[in-house]
């Protein structure tokens, strides 16, 4: 695994002097203290290639070992070439495959479960998955409703095929197009002229319905962490630990709740980085790695919710 996270820190006191808000509407309502934000004009791939270089590194292997690299970006470098693209150059990985997967905050979910059926069917050995998001570029930060939510941040993870003990036991992968308005961001797109994304306006910056969200993330992170425990023989005491996408405290506390999972088994690192969308449970994984939380044997869940609106879940054997 690596990361690379952006060392400018955008703290709540800063967010008063910028919109009508207060450190303690932001914390009691998100949990959220400060979060990272990229040095303007940053790229998605310039974020994401020292994470993929270090997960790389820590996987024993040489950039050309890797045969497949999916980028999990909302905020991707151009429209085309793919972000993953740049990132196989910016290694120095070989004549892979590579491209850009784009589940919003579910990413990495979506990215792994395409990781760990390429290599259960035979056709990768070793894939590179990165999520790499600048959400600063695509933040309204004049609306107080969704800039105090997110931070910039990237972290890679390497996939190999083993027969070693441990690994990816199974994941779950859904999505509802009909809650498409809940959480958008057009940007200069097909359906979003030149003259939006100059003017800033008309769709171009991310808005979100953020009570109407909450709701629906709460039942669906909760029933698809159900659904893929089941579906494997387990139950929610089996878990040593869940690694909930970071977008809000009270989102992981009613999913831990709906689950009878304590909070000491509910990894939490939002307070310090904020909603990195795709980056925020690969960024959350490393840390609790980095800090003993799980350690070889631990059944830990990994569950996510985004714009689309897109959920989803995976099951390590660490
Ligand atoms: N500071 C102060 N007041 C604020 C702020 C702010 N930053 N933002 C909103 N308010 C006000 C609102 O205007 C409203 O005022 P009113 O009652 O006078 O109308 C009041 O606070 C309450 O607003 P609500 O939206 O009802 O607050 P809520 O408790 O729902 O919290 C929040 C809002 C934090 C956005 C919450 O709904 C949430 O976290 N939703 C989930 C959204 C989410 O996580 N999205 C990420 C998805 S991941 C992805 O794919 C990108």
């Amino acid at each position: 695994m690596g990361v690379n996270i952006p060392s400018r820190i955008l703290t709540n006191a800063d967010l008063e002097k910028m919109v009508e808000t207060s450190d303690e509407w932001i914390t009691t309502r998100t949990g959220i203290r400060e979060r990272r934000i990229a040095d303007y004009g940053l790229s998605a791939s310039q974020l994401g290639i020292p994470a993929a270089m270090e997960a790389v590194e820590q996987a024993g292997l040489n950039p050309a070992d890797v045969d497949l690299i999916v980028c999990a970006t909302s905020t991707p470098e151009k429209m085309f070439p793919s972000t993953s693209c740049l990132i196989q150059k910016g290694i120095g990985a070989g004549e892979c495959g590579s491209f850009d997967l784009l589940a919003a905050c579910s990413g990495f979910i979506y990215a792994t479960m395409v990781a760990d059926q390429f290599i259960r069917a035979g056709s990768a050995h070793n894939v590179l998955v990165v999520a790499s998001e600048i959400y600063s570029q695509i933040i309204n930060w004049k609306d107080r409703d969704t800039c105090v939510l997110f931070g910039d941040g990237a972290a890679a993870v390497v996939y190999s095929s083993s027969s070693g003990p441990g690994g990816i036991v199974d994941s779950r992968l859904h999505s509802d197009g009909s809650f498409a308005e809940f959480l958008t961001a057009g940007g200069v797109s097909s359906r979003n002229p030149e003259s939006a994304g100059a003017l800033g306006n008309g769709g171009y910056f991310l808005e979100m319905k953020g009570n109407q969200t909450f709701k629906v993330a709460v039942k669906k992170m909760t029933e698809v962490s159900m659904e893929l425990l089941e579906g494997n023989g387990y139950g929610p005491d089996d878990l040593d630990m869940v690694i909930p996408h970071q977008a809000n405290i009270r989102i992981i506390n009613a999913v831990g709740k709906n689950l009878g999972i304590g909070e000491e088994k509910m990894f939490v690192n939002l307070d310090k980085y904020g909603n990195t969308s795709a980056a925020s449970i690969p960024i959350a994984m490393y840390e609790a790695a980095r800090d003993g939380r799980i350690k070889p044997g631990d059944l830990v869940l990994m569950v996510a919710f985004g714009g689309g609106l897109t959920w989803g879940a995976t099951l390590i054997r660490w």
